[in-house]
């Protein structure tokens, strides 16, 4: 089976990992939700050596983020774990969380259901880091993007991308506070929040 391969991974890892080396440089275990194809995890656990990466997803993508762990192995990068947002996460407390390009694939409930699991599993002073594009007072920050949510609402009408002032107000609930937004290539954003 030939390893799944992601373009935007390729284009989008280097900005995010640009940001991860200063965000992440105080935390020990970092639990990506959401690994996709693998290819994030694989790049971030090798440039990011101080740290361990956990990778997670659902069931039907172990098989190639395997493929990209067997090709590239690391000893701080860990196989996936099935970690489903509806379901009990199985991993202890983490000082890092990170997720790509998720929150707008599934439904407000497996929104509401992330953080549920962040609550539950990021400690004190832990950071979550949530990659991907976003809605500001309702406006999308790109036709592309307007088109995008178009699109998905088309698969699932539940789908869609979220306005950061209700990602914001999730992440509150659960103690953590938004305390950086960067502005990522091709209209995405990097959204940086602490426990405090
Ligand atoms: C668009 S892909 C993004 C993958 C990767 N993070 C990236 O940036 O390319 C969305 C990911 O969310 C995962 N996903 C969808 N529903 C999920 C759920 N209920 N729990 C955990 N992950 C889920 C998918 O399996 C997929 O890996």
């Amino acid at each position: 089976m030939n390893k799944p391969f992601s373009q935007a991974c390729e284009n989008n890892k280097t900005p995010i990992l640009n940001i991860l080396k200063n965000t992440f440089s105080k935390c020990h275990t970092v639990l990506e939700v959401g690994s996709g194809t693998g290819q994030h995890g694989v790049h971030f656990a090798k440039n990011l050596t101080d740290l361990t990466w956990q990778t997670s997803d659902l069931i039907e993508n172990h098989q190639g983020i395997n493929l990209w762990i067997d090709d590239e192995p690391a000893d701080n990068l860990k196989r996936p774990l099935l970690l489903d947002f509806a379901q009990l996460w199985p991993v202890e407390i983490v000082d890092g969380i990170f997720t790509a390009n998720t929150l707008h694939i599934v439904s407000n409930s497996l929104v509401e259901s992330f953080f549920k699991g962040v609550g539950r599993h990021l400690e004190n002073d832990g950071t979550l880091c949530i990659y991907g594009p976003f809605k500001y007072d309702g406006e999308f920050t790109s036709t592309s993007n307007a088109q995008f949510d178009l699109w998905l609402k088309n698969i699932e009408p539940s789908r869609g991308i979220r306005d950061i002032e209700s990602i914001i107000a999730l992440a509150k609930n659960e103690g953590l506070s938004l305390v950086n937004d960067f502005d990522m290539p091709a209209n995405n954003q990097l959204l940086v929040f602490k426990r405090q």
